[in-house]
Protein backbone atom coordinates (compact mmCIF):
# COMPACT_ATOMS: atom_id res chain seq x y z
CA UNK A 1 0.00 0.00 0.00
CA UNK A 2 1.00 3.17 -1.22
CA UNK A 3 1.80 5.82 1.81
CA UNK A 4 2.89 8.44 0.35
CA UNK A 5 1.72 8.89 -3.64
CA UNK A 6 3.91 11.78 -4.63
CA UNK A 7 7.02 10.09 -4.41
CA UNK A 8 5.15 5.96 -4.37
CA UNK A 9 6.78 5.22 -1.24
CA UNK A 10 5.19 2.28 0.49
CA UNK A 11 4.44 1.49 3.55
CA UNK A 12 7.03 -1.84 3.14
CA UNK A 13 9.66 0.46 1.65
CA UNK A 14 9.13 2.49 5.32
CA UNK A 15 9.19 -0.15 7.29
CA UNK A 16 12.34 -1.40 5.60
CA UNK A 17 13.94 1.81 6.05
CA UNK A 18 13.52 2.08 9.58
CA UNK A 19 14.57 -1.49 10.16
CA UNK A 20 18.17 -0.07 7.97
CA UNK A 21 18.15 2.89 10.95
CA UNK A 22 16.15 5.36 10.07
CA UNK A 23 14.49 6.96 13.59
CA UNK A 24 12.88 10.19 12.19
CA UNK A 25 10.32 11.86 9.99
CA UNK A 26 13.35 13.82 8.72
CA UNK A 27 15.29 10.59 8.62
CA UNK A 28 12.44 9.24 5.75
CA UNK A 29 12.59 12.48 4.07
CA UNK A 30 16.10 12.14 3.32
CA UNK A 31 16.21 8.53 2.62
CA UNK A 32 13.06 8.02 0.27
CA UNK A 33 10.90 11.68 -0.17
CA UNK A 34 8.69 10.94 1.68
CA UNK A 35 6.45 13.89 2.83
CA UNK A 36 8.88 16.38 1.06
CA UNK A 37 6.03 17.21 -1.68
CA UNK A 38 2.36 17.95 -0.77
CA UNK A 39 3.30 16.13 3.04
CA UNK A 40 -0.43 14.82 3.30
CA UNK A 41 1.26 11.48 4.00
CA UNK A 42 4.03 12.60 7.24
CA UNK A 43 0.83 11.84 9.23
CA UNK A 44 0.56 8.32 8.59
CA UNK A 45 4.38 7.83 7.86
CA UNK A 46 4.80 8.90 11.87
CA UNK A 47 2.34 6.56 12.68
CA UNK A 48 4.36 3.87 10.82
CA UNK A 49 7.54 5.01 12.48
CA UNK A 50 6.35 5.18 16.21
CA UNK A 51 4.64 1.69 15.42
CA UNK A 52 8.08 0.57 14.12
CA UNK A 53 10.18 2.40 16.68
CA UNK A 54 8.17 0.68 19.67
CA UNK A 55 8.90 -3.31 18.75
CA UNK A 56 12.56 -2.80 18.53
FE1 LIG B 1 3.80 12.22 0.42
FE2 LIG B 1 2.53 13.99 -1.06
S1 LIG B 1 1.84 12.04 -0.43
S2 LIG B 1 4.46 14.20 -0.14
Amino acid sequence: MFVCICKAVSDKAIKQAIAEGADSIRDLKARLGVGSQCGKCVCQASQILHNELVKQ
